[in-house]
């Protein structure tokens, strides 16, 4: 078989405020591209686009091994291939490019052995790479999705609800500033955070874009700990809602930050955060709800 698979697998932002490590969404106008190939005498991993420089070519690469498990959960005695991951999601900005890579990885060896897993078991390899599942699940199945290991759900996302994405020019690591967050957490906070969580769901899923945006901003599980560290959040959170956003939050850990927005007025905002945090990366995004989806 001499079949040349590419799979595109979309950015995430993962948190949607209120609902850490489980509410995520799948963004369109960021994805991964990833070319898997039979070759007949070396395995060869090739990078482009962000993060060229820096992602791993040998077998610390994560869509690498994320086809090493596939062939060790399948029992299949992988021919060796090619592989070329064309990034064009910030890389480490918390929109999900390593599960954009792992996802479109095990997308593509799926595709190529006829389907012989389900998506419950691809996500399952994924999360041997990658500890944290929801951006995994919203890269794999699109639209908004909740995280639970065993359990896979999305549901589409309306055309309407749209946003703009401003990228500093520092980093987060995703490690240290879990380390960050308490080990423990008072009942009331527990409580307060199951509150905001069931309405956030409520809110998106009945497309309220009311409660949405008197939910979205009122964290208590991350966003505390973390936006000390992220003066430009704080700054893009209070600018975005002087400019008719629904609200902002950090994307995933950060550095990203995501201002959400009705379509009709995403233009204006996109404007405005351009010219005003003009050192950053500032992008108008609508969401995916297609997931990792074959292309060739
Ligand atoms: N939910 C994770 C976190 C990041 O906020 O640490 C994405 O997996």
């Amino acid at each position: 078989m001499n079949k040349i698979i590419t799979i595109r697998s979309p950015g995430t932002t993962a948190n949607l405020g209120v609902l850490f490590d489980s509410g995520a969404m799948a963004i369109n106008e960021l994805y991964t591209d990833v070319t898997f190939s039979p070759n007949d005498s070396d395995t060869i991993i090739t990078v482009s686009g962000y993060g060229k420089n820096i992602i791993p070519t040998n077998e610390k690469n994560v869509a690498y091994q994320a086809i090493k498990e596939y062939e060790i959960k399948t029992g299949i005695s992988l021919p060796c291939f090619s592989l070329h991951i064309d990034n064009n999601i910030p890389f480490k900005g918390g929109l999900g490019s390593s599960a954009a890579s792992i996802i479109g990885a095990l997308v593509a060896i799926n595709e190529y052995y006829n389907h012989q897993l389900s998506n419950e078991e691809l996500l399952s390899i994924a999360l041997k790479i990658e500890k944290h599942g929801d951006n995994l699940l919203a890269c794999l199945l699109g639209g908004f999705t909740l995280f639970q290991p065993n359990i896979l759900v999305n549901h589409s996302i309306p055309c309407e609800l749209q946003a703009v994405i401003t990228i500093p020019t520092y980093h987060i690591s995703t490690y240290y500033s879990r380390k960050d967050l308490p080990p423990n957490y008072s009942k009331e906070d527990a409580v307060e955070a199951l509150q905001n969580a069931a309405l956030m769901t409520y809110a998106i899923l009945k497309s309220d874009y009311s409660i949405f945006s008197t939910i979205i901003e009122n964290d208590v599980i991350h966003i505390p700990y973390r936006e000390k560290y992220q003066k430009t959040y704080r700054e893009v959170k209070l600018f975005a809602k002087q400019h008719q956003s629904l609200g902002t939050t950090i994307s995933g850990s950060g550095a990203a930050i995501i201002s959400f927005v009705l379509k009709s007025k995403r233009q204006k905002l996109f404007d405005k955060l351009s010219k005003t945090f003009s050192d950053c990366e500032v992008i108008p995004i609508s969401f995916n709800n297609r997931g990792a989806t074959q292309i060739k």
